[in-house]
């Protein structure tokens, strides 16, 4: 199929370098958009700022002119960065991902890829919160968080997307780990500033942060940014307060996740404050 993109006219083209070398593939609900606003504010990053969700849901309806005239035209000093949370659950995203850099003729090793990974229970809440949102504007009656992991046959997708090991694991076989950025999700929500400063290093781009640039807005609950005039918070979908989750069903779940953060943590050698 990268035939009829026309791969070899695009990678000679200027087009070509357009092409995104920060992707945020992961996880939804972990504080991706948290993350994207955060970066958009270093002077050598630029893009999008909706989801893309390209290499997953579009890959096959439009093509890569199309996804590439997504992105601004930079100079040699900018990247480009992408955020689709979905890439990282999606099965056949790396490939894809990794086919079409190779097609551009870009050099692999110049791509990142940030994944985000928050305390794998409370991602879960945050999911099912979403989920039932958008139904209830549906007016469906909808089954309790404790139900639905309990009376379903398999555990429902909210679960399985906190498994985190099993989705990193897919994309590890198409990109080396050099290539990752992995932030602790929790440690960005408790103070963004010196996560960001990690992530430059991993990024390869110039310390530009400064501890006054994020401020604790306790209207809110979270950092956000101290823009010279105003204090600019995420929207009311973002910090959303939990429903309640029976105890059982969290120790239930805090050992179901722990078997695969002790994974994740071997296999990606970085340990994660909520992990054990
Ligand atoms: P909750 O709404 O469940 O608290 P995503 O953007 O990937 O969908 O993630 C949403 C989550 O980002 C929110 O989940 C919230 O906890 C988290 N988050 C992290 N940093 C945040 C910030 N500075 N402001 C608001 N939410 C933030």
């Amino acid at each position: 199929p990268l035939d009829k993109y026309n791969c070899y006219s695009l990678s000679t083209s200027r087009l070509a370098n357009r092409f995104p070398r920060i992707l945020i593939i992961g996880f939804g609900k972990a504080g991706t958009r948290a993350l994207l606003n955060f970066l958009h504010l270093h002077p050598s990053i630029t893009g999008p700022p909706v989801e893309v969700n390209y290499f997953d849901k579009y890959y096959d309806k439009e093509s890569l002119q199309s996804y590439l005239e997504t992105f601004p035209p930079i100079n040699e000093n900018i990247s480009n960065i992408e955020k689709s949370p979905s890439y990282i659950i999606s099965p056949g995203t790396p490939y894809r991902l990794s086919s079409v850099i190779s097609a551009l003729d870009i050099p692999k090793e110049s791509i990142k890829l940030i994944v985000l990974m928050r305390d794998p229970l409370e991602r879960a809440v945050s999911e099912y919160l979403e989920w039932v949102i958008q139904r209830t504007r549906e007016f469906q009656s909808l089954s309790s968080f404790d139900e639905m992991v309990f009376n379903s046959e398999t555990l429902p997708k909210f679960i399985t997307t906190s498994e985190y090991d099993i989705h990193v694991s897919s994309w590890l076989k198409y990109f080396p780990l050099e290539q990752f950025c992995f932030v602790d999700g929790d440690l960005f929500i408790e103070d963004p500033f010196p996560v960001l400063q990690e992530l430059e290093i991993c990024l390869g781009i110039k310390a530009h942060y400064k501890r006054t640039d994020f401020v604790f807005d306790h209207g809110k609950g979270f950092f956000c940014v101290n823009d010279e005039n105003s204090i600019q918070c995420l929207g009311k979908s973002k910090g959303r307060i939990h429903p309640e989750i029976e105890e059982e069903t969290r120790k239930y779940l805090r050992k179901h996740f722990k078997s695969h953060n002790l994974r994740l943590e071997k296999l990606i050698h970085k340990e994660f404050t909520w992990a054990r």
